[in-house]
């Protein structure tokens, strides 16, 4: 699978990274397995994942997702070849929010014993906390990965002002930054009313901060769901706004164009952009996944782009 540098680690991954969020509770063992079977068969080795998934799913706990992962792993004995990503940060039963030196230590060595490894790739601070002071935090990170149980550390939900704060943070003690960060992000814009909780969208003033200081954006709900391919899953109210129906027209303009779906058209446009957006993929069966994996085989031109980039503008 095409490759894409991750930040300013020199390491490159995967340029399609897969969700594994209901992997172990939403859809079952068999069926998680495919999927990653699936997705590693297509060359992909970048998954993600986080302490708390998905402890919302009627029946579920936090940790099934990495469990399904780790189990999956020592089946199929394919560690080396993953780029791992986990989270911490949100709450769970239990487990308040946040981000103090011994809440990341603490869910850190859960998910390594959840995983089966002795390293996570890439650990994530899940959302910002505004009530712990970022030394601490980003101490607590340059610790564990002192340590060997972190490769790379990313933010997820956190504002561009914070990034570079959290930057010059851990440079004035020459810890390491966050290399990346993990976004709401898709091709439809919010209306002005959106809201999403502790989830932040990525905007102009993230793309701006990634591209400036080779930060990697990665887009997660890319798919809103699905809803650009599955009628019977309408566009989620929060992106029905006044730009809506032209950001769609041209996308299926282009989708006519190239011959590719509505789907891969928007994952194409964000391995298309610049910065380069890089999305996470999500599936609960193997046509689904087809779909978004074939985003890959998708080129467009320069004016294709303009077109998708101006659409509604
Ligand atoms: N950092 C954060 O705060 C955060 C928040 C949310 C998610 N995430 C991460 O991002 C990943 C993806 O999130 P998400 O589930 O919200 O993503 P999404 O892109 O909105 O996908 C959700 C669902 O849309 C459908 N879909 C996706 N691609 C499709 C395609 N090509 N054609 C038709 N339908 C398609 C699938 O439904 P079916 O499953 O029914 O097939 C998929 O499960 C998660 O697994 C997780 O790792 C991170």
């Amino acid at each position: 699978m095409k490759t894409l540098p991750l930040g300013n680690t020199g390491v490159e991954v995967s340029a399609l990274c897969l969700g594994a969020m209901y992997f172990g509770s939403k859809n079952d063992k068999a069926t998680s397995f495919r999927l990653l079977d699936q997705y590693v068969d297509a060359g992909g080795s970048f998954l993600d994942s986080a302490n708390i998934y998905a402890h919302w799913v009627p029946g579920g706990h936090a940790g099934d997702s990495e469990r399904l992962l780790g189990e999956w792993m020592r089946e199929r004995g394919n560690r080396d070849g993953l780029f791992l990503a986990s989270k911490v940060g949100f709450a769970y039963p239990g487990i308040e929010i946040g981000l103090s030196a011994q809440q990341i230590e603490e869910e850190c060595n859960k998910s390594l014993q959840h995983l089966g490894v002795e390293t996570i790739d890439l650990y994530y601070a899940h959302v910002d906390d505004y009530e712990t002071p970022l030394e601490e935090t980003m101490e607590a990170f340059y610790r564990l990965i002192q340590a060997g149980k972190v490769r790379f550390i990313g933010a997820s939900n956190y504002l561009a002002w914070r990034m570079e704060q959290a930057k010059w943070t851990a440079e004035t003690h020459g810890w390491e930054p966050f290399c990346c960060i993990q976004q709401r992000y898709s091709y439809l814009r919010p209306n002005h009313n959106a809201r999403f909780g502790m989830q932040q969208v990525g905007n102009p003033d993230l793309l701006d901060f990634c591209k400036r200081r080779g930060v990697t954006l990665l887009a997660y709900s890319a798919m809103l769901g699905g809803c650009f391919t599955r009628y019977d899953r309408p566009v989620p109210e929060q992106y029905v706004g006044p730009d809506s129906d032209q950001r769609l027209a041209a996308l299926r303009e282009v989708a006519a164009e190239t011959g590719a779906t509505v789907s891969q058209i928007v994952l194409a446009w964000m391995l298309h952009s610049d910065p380069v957006v890089l999305p996470l993929i999500a599936a609960s069966s193997p046509e689904v996944m087809a779909d978004s994996l074939g985003a890959l085989e998708v080129s467009l031109s320069d004016e294709q782009m303009q077109r998708l980039n101006a659409a509604g503008v």
